[in-house]
């Protein structure tokens, strides 16, 4: 059984969302990177927004100390735009090291009058999907 874990970093709720609906897909529990990582995983779902362009503070900091201990990280994101976080992870996983999945899940993140609603129901059915599927691919 490989290990996995879902960690999330989050400024007004959705990578949280997201990350609650692969984790019960996934019978795990969903935790803020704040919390770090307990123990080395095969897998870590990284749950994350766009902010200006970039990724938040925190999630480059969990990556720094503990991206070492994830075997393959996988993108979930959602953005105003909804295009992916990618290019900046990818990025911070070069920098130090990391390997990225090519698999990612990306939906739109409600932002002032954009993507309204978002993620909605549909996203995080579908973010579940994906991770019941990617995590099978281990
Ligand atoms: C301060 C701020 C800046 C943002 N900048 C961008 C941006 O540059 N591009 C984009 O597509 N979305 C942008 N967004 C939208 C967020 O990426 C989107 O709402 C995402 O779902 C937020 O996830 P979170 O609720 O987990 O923080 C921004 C949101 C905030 C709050």
């Amino acid at each position: 059984m490989p290990r996995i874990a879902v960690r999330y970093c989050t400024r007004t709720g959705h990578s949280k969302q997201l990350a609650e609906s692969v984790a019960a897909a996934l019978g795990l529990e969903a935790k803020d990177v704040a919390e770090g990582l307990e123990e080395p995983v095969d897998q870590l779902y990284l749950c994350n927004g766009m902010y200006a362009a970039r990724l938040d503070g925190q999630l480059l900091e969990f990556l720094e100390k503990y991206g070492k201990d994830a075997g393959e990280i996988v993108n979930v994101c959602s953005t105003a735009s909804g295009r992916s976080t990618r290019k900046a992870l990818q990025k911070a996983c070069e920098a130090g090291g990391l390997d990225l999945s090519e698999r990612e899940f990306v939906c739109k993140g409600a932002f002032h009058f954009l993507a309204k609603g978002h993620p909605d129901d549909g996203d995080l059915r579908a973010a579940a999907n994906f991770a019941v599927i990617t995590a099978r691919k281990r």
